[in-house]
């Protein structure tokens, strides 16, 4: 085992997107439990958009990290050493771990990732929080029903994939807005949804989402605001509902854009609604056996945009709001797989 602990530490707040000299590397010894206590080697790190928020002074939905502490952030490790009852070196776990590779947490603030329901990568994606969020946000708040003419923005991204699968598991006309051909093909061919758009190739986005729901949206799920929000307000259904999960165009922008077609909330006596995950811990099982069973009928499957390396942490963080990124964004920092002799 490496005696050393490779961390990314919060250096600048940033301006507009985030950027690597946000960030500086150190390293520090490796600090061995203490009792209830676990020692963690991080396999994978998850790069999602509320590290924006966390990395500002004024963070108003969480609490901000303060400056030269490690960045916060989810993701999947390993156990080395264990001082709890509750784990055993060799398993696999979620946690809070920060960007750094081994970090050592109260056991209490630790989860098990259940081998059984799938491995490190099915851990980080199709079972992980972003998966966790789309199944509340469609279920809960979209009250998707089978039938409906879903829409969903950044529809090839960690959210967006796992929300239009469980619309087309609900048996639902499904359309994805993604940037680029790439994505749009793979929306189309592998996820199988009914419409597609370029948001990068068309000009008239609203038009766009007309040939796409040709009958209108009955769910739009949100994942950008801004407007790709205005333009789909443009085409919603009576009764329709529309999901407010996010708002990334607009997080790390100079000028925030005024949405103007909230008429059609009224006029189509409409419902919007935004949610946030973490109210929902108390039913994080719940979601995760729903979205277990999926994944093992090979209903849901989620594609990884994988960087290699701790390293890459401080550059990946800025391709979430450029749209560089081709599935869920993660870092792997450690092996997948362990062939060394655990120790207690
Ligand atoms: N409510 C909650 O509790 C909760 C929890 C987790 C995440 N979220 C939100 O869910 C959304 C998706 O998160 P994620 O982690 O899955 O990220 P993601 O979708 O994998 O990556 C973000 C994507 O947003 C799109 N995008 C970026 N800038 C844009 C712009 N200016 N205009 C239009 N589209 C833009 C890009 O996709 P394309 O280029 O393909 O369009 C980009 O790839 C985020 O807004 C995030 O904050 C909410």
């Amino acid at each position: 085992m490496s005696e050393l602990n490779h961390r990314i530490l919060l250096h600048a707040r940033p301006g507009g997107i985030p950027e690597p000299s946000n960030f500086v590397a150190d390293t520090v010894p490796v600090r061995p439990p203490a009792a209830d206590e676990v020692l963690l080697e991080t396999i994978f790190l998850s790069i999602d958009p509320a590290m924006r928020s966390w990395m500002s002074e004024d963070s108003s939905a969480h609490s901000s990290v303060p400056l030269g502490e490690v960045m916060r952030g989810g993701g999947i490790a390993r156990v080395l050493q264990s001082r709890s009852p509750m784990f055993r070196p060799g398993e696999h776990v979620q946690a809070r771990l920060g960007w750094q590779t081994h970090p050592t947490l109260p056991a209490r603030y630790v989860q098990k990732a259940d081998a059984a329901r799938g491995d490190a990568r099915a851990w980080i994606g199709v079972l992980g929080l972003s998966a966790v969020t789309a199944y509340f946000g469609m279920r809960d708040i979209g009250e998707v029903t089978p039938g409906d003419n879903v829409l969903v923005s950044a529809a090839a991204g960690g959210v967006g994939q796992i929300a239009a699968q469980i619309a087309r598991i609900e048996a639902c006309h499904v359309a994805g807005i993604a940037g680029g051909a790439d994505k749009c093909a793979y929306l189309a061919s592998e996820l199988k949804l009914d419409g597609v758009i370029d948001r990068k190739a068309e000009n008239d986005l609203a038009a766009a989402i007309g040939r796409a729901c040709p009958d209108g949206i009955d769910l739009y799920f949100d994942n950008v605001g801004g407007p790709t929000l205005d333009a789909a307000l443009m085409h919603l259904r009576p009764g329709a509902r529309v999901v407010l999960c996010g708002r990334i165009s607009q997080v790390a922008a100079a000028n925030s854009y005024a949405v103007r077609n909230l008429g059609m909330i009224l006029t189509r006596r409409a419902r919007m609604q935004g949610f946030q995950v973490f109210r929902y811990h108390d039913r994080y099982e719940e979601a995760r056996a729903w979205l277990a069973a999926r994944y093992r009928e090979g209903a849901l499957q989620q594609r990884l945009h994988v960087l290699d390396g701790l390293d890459q942490a401080p550059a990946a963080l800025g391709m979430l709001f450029r749209g560089e990124n081709t599935g869920k964004l993660v870092v792997q920092v450690g092996r997948e797989f362990s062939h060394a002799r655990p120790s207690r």
